[in-house]
């Protein structure tokens, strides 16, 4: 397990992981549920030790040099993100609490421009939170939801997108990267469409944010949400990016303190942002440590991140399909590293059930996208995710687990 073919030095990686050490039920621990959320290296536990430990203090509000040194870990926090995800503005991008909270922030801001009569695209393979939102939206406003559908390898098609678009669409919303599937959705086509069509669009980039570069301005894509927890961060904080326009546009989802530029009771004028979006005090040791993930994934680079985790869902693909009666679900020729699978005849409840007791961590069932399992006709899945510090020897675990699980239950 030293140099990987790929140029990462795995066994260095893992050190950075304490939980890797652990043992479940007596067995080391194979960690693979990354999709789930992502574990959490040494130097952003430190950083968040550091904060707890020597200027824990409000930000933006004192005149103290706790909260001064607190504010500036903060505001450099954003900024490393704006570089990052490559944002015009810092301001551009606001903290909140996660993929769901960005995603229902836009949904609230977009009720004062709809009406009925207009219309909204969501991909077939979206997770809960990048539809909830939307359907509650129409509700609102008598707008219509539409799909855009997938063929059975998890692709979305394409050419029924395109004919769904017309002159009466507002937005289209579609995640980067699949949950449940691992497809990576072709965006710059969807942008690049939605935008000639009049539309606006909104990326959920969770799937996408740990496994690869994105370019915010060259995808020109006018929202993008990323939670910090699937990139090595804490969980309870997230960012939204949106386009300047978009964001002085829409009204405050919140209100609160810190929004605020003057309030009197016969009225309130809101901050510049990003703060009108961000009310009351915020999740400081959070933003401070997303942007400690961000800098340890870039130390790392992300091309390599990507060859390896690209190498490793090769691997286990072949791996995993020399099992008799297993199915993947999702075989859509640009994907990354989520392998959904079911072996005939058996639940996958039972199948993770049985592979947790041999230290091995998947997600079993839904995964919070019950319309691709309608769409397969299935309860759900077993779900392996990979991240850049899993090992083929982790995979090698896995399929022996999966094979002795199925010899059990059949
Ligand atoms: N969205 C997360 C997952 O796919 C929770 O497991």
């Amino acid at each position: 397990m030293a140099e990987a073919k790929s140029g990462l030095d795995i066994t260095t990686i893992r050190e950075d992981f304490p939980i890797l050490k652990r043992e479940i039920h007596g067995r080391p621990l194979v960690y693979l549920d990354n999709a789930a959320t992502s574990q959490t290296p040494q130097q952003v536990i430190d950083v968040i030790v550091d904060y707890y430990s020597r200027y824990n203090a409000n930000i933006h509000r004192g005149v103290h040099t706790l909260s001064q040194e607190a504010t500036v870990a903060y505001e450099n926090a954003r900024q490393t993100l704006q570089r990052h995800f490559n944002a015009r503005k810092a301001y551009e991008i606001i903290f909140t609490s996660g993929t769901t909270h960005s995603i229902n922030l836009v949904a609230n801001g977009f009720t004062g421009f709809l009406k009925k009569g207009d219309e909204l695209l969501v991909s077939a393979m979206e997770h809960h939170s990048n539809i909830v939102p939307w359907q509650m939206l129409c509700e609102k406003t008598g707008a219509t939801l539409k799909v855009i559908p997938m063929n059975t390898r998890g692709e979305l098609v394409m050419e029924t997108f395109h004919d769904l678009l017309n002159e009466n669409t507002r937005l289209v919303f579609c995640n980067h990267v699949s949950n449940a599937l691992g497809t990576i959705n072709p965006i710059e086509e969807i942008i690049e469409a939605a935008h000639a069509a009049g539309a606006a669009v909104l990326i959920d980039g969770a799937q996408s944010a740990p496994h690869m570069k994105v370019d915010l301005q060259a995808l020109d894509v006018d929202f993008y949400t990323v939670s910090a927890h699937k990139v090595c961060g804490p969980t309870g904080i997230g960012m939204l990016y949106g386009k300047e326009e978009w964001l002085n546009r829409m009204p405050p989802y919140q209100g609160g303190g810190e929004m605020i530029a003057e309030v009197t009771f016969e009225k309130t004028t809101y901050a510049d942002l990003p703060n009108k979006f961000e009310a009351g005090t915020p999740n400081i040791c959070g933003g401070i440590a997303f942007g400690a993930a961000i800098d340890y994934l870039n130390e790392i680079g992300f091309e390599v991140i990507e060859a390896y985790e690209n190498d490793l869902m090769a691997y286990a693909t072949e791996q995993l399909l020399s099992i008799e009666g297993l199915k993947i679900y999702g075989t859509a020729e640009n994907k990354t590293s989520v392998i959904s699978f079911n072996v005939e005849g058996i639940h996958p409840y039972d199948i993770g059930t049985l592979l947790d007791k041999m230290g091995i961590a998947v997600r079993t069932g839904q995964h919070c996208a019950q319309p691709i399992m309608d769409y397969y006709q299935i309860p759900g899945t077993v779900r392996a995710s990979f991240s850049f510090y899993n090992t083929k020897e982790e995979i090698n675990v896995l399929v022996e687990g999966v094979k002795r699980a199925v010899q059990m239950l059949q």
